[in-house]
């Protein structure tokens, strides 16, 4: 399962070849949710442009308006409901020329309701509807009427088509290897939106990070919502791992998301050898009760959970960890959401992204269970959950200080040009002071202050191998 990210709303038309399009019909894309969604919209952007779309950074000058969209909770949708009240206002105003679409997971989820019951928007696609995006517009154009598609695939990977990366900073990208999900967590409506998963072929994968090295890259991040379950022939993930890291030693490996039920002594083999797979491994718990944890349906109990947690620390020494943990799961006593307090204490994640359980339509835990615990209860115990989990990360990010990191440099920092920004091996965010650096270097930092977020450094020389 994948992570939201903040909105990028604000595409750099500088990097975008399409602007070149003078004439065509003018696209404006908005990503809502998690990288998989980014990586989506990437391959949005690159049918579009065959098919001679322009693309603008500017809402305003555009026909045609995209939103990407997530439903992983309801909150996720009240943002893009809020958005396309505002579009439809706006395009009240200019009259019926501009188009307004939604794609992704809100598409796949409320089908004909957005187009046909509210009239919120002109075409929709789902996840696995980006090549039939052009015929949608052209429908919508010609007969005025809305038009969707949310046909579910079992083979669309869009494994031949080449990403427009259009919010790159140049050093770091996405790549998809797999698409899809059928492990049917009781919470999670992606196994609906997003279908039967299906792996990319192995030859595909490796030739977009071949061309992303030579294109500069430096940093791949290989995304599908189970990467463990990643197979191609006899290829596993592992091995996939190997092969994308032989690619070459000064581009770093990350991936998201593994399921912590297939998580394999082989892969953690694959990162202690291999240097530029980095240190650094999601494993979403969910919850540190395996009474709630069985209720999820997840697959694992808490002490299955912690074993592995242990040969992660064994095998890769030193590996940064992070989680997801969900409060108010139907049914949650207050002892077993004190069960969750207890594992993060047990584990002390480096980071950990923190929800309230949010029902969604059509999931097994919608239909077989009632969501009971009280909004105020819910909310009570995710802050409990932030509070420990903000003193857990700003204890560990302590220990750093004095220590000396490869750290990948991403860019300015968002604070100020005279600073860079860019990550570990093991995924923490450093700011320091440039001194001549550049973005796309492998600079060691000594770490010299923390908050619970982020180290702040001073550069002591550039590496020259990864880590
Ligand atoms: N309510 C709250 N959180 C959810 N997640 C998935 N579905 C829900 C839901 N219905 C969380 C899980 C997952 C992360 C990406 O989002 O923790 O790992
Ligand atoms: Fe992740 Fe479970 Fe949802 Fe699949 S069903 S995307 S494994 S949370």
């Amino acid at each position: 399962m994948l992570h939201e990210i903040p909105i990028l709303d604000d595409v750099d038309a500088r990097k975008l070849p399409y602007t070149e399009s003078g004439g065509a019909k003018q696209v404006y894309l908005e990503t809502y949710g998690c990288q998989m969604n980014v990586s989506d919209s990437e391959i949005v952007a690159a049918v579009l442009r065959k098919e001679g779309y322009g693309l603008t950074r500017d809402a305003r000058s555009a026909d045609v308006i995209l939103l990407n969209t997530c439903a992983i909770r309801e909150n996720a949708e009240q943002k893009v409901r809020h958005r396309l009240g505002h579009l439809q206002a706006r395009k009240r105003k200019v009259g019926g020329a501009l188009r307004i679409g939604v794609l992704g997971c809100m598409a796949e989820r409320l089908r004909h309701k957005l187009l046909e019951q509210e009239k919120l928007v002109d075409f929709g696609g789902g996840p696995a509807a980006s090549r039939a995006l052009p015929r949608l517009l052209r429908e919508s154009d010609e007969t005025g009427q809305a038009a969707i598609n949310v046909q579910l695939s079992r083979e669309e990977t869009y494994a031949d088509i080449a990403p427009v990366r259009m919010d790159s900073n140049g050093v770091t990208a996405f790549v998809s290897i797999m698409r899809g999900c059928d492990n049917m967590c009781a919470f999670c409506v992606v196994p609906f939106t997003r279908g039967r998963e299906r792996s990319r072929p192995v030859a595909t994968i490796v030739d977009e990070c071949r061309q992303l090295i030579d294109d500069g890259y430096k940093e791949v991040t290989l995304l599908g919502q189970n990467v463990n379950s990643y197979r191609d022939g006899a290829v596993t993930f592992a091995e996939l791992l190997l092969r994308v890291s032989s690619l070459a030693p000064d581009l770093r490996i990350r991936y998201s998301t593994s399921h912590p039920k297939d998580c394999t002594d082989e892969l953690l083999h694959v990162h202690r050898e291999r240097a530029n797979v980095c240190n650094y491994i999601h494993l979403p718990v969910q919850h540190g009760n395996t009474e709630v944890l069985q209720r999820m349906r997840r697959g694992y109990t808490v002490d299955e959970y912690l074993r592995l947690i242990g040969r992660a620390r064994a095998i890769c020494p030193d590996v940064s960890l992070s989680t997801d943990i969900i409060t108010g799961f139907c049914g949650e006593t207050e002892a077993e959401h004190t069960d969750t307090l207890a594992l993060m204490e047990a584990v002390r994640y480096d980071h950990a992204y923190m929800f309230m359980y949010s029902e969604r339509p059509g999931t097994y835990a919608a239909r077989k269970y009632t969501d009971d615990v009280p909004q105020t209860v819910k909310k009570g115990r995710l802050s409990e959950v932030i509070q420990l989990q903000t003193s857990i990360a700003a204890e560990n990010n302590q220990r750093e200080i004095g220590r000396i990191h490869t750290v990948l440099s991403e860019g300015g920092s968002r604070r100020s040009t005279a600073q860079l920004r860019g990550r570990t091996d093991t995924n923490k965010m450093v700011v320091f002071d440039r001194q001549g650096y550049e973005k796309g270097q492998y600079i060691s930092v000594r770490i010299t202050a923390c908050t619970s977020a982020t180290l702040m450094g001073k550069a002591v020389g550039m590496t020259q191998q990864e880590r």
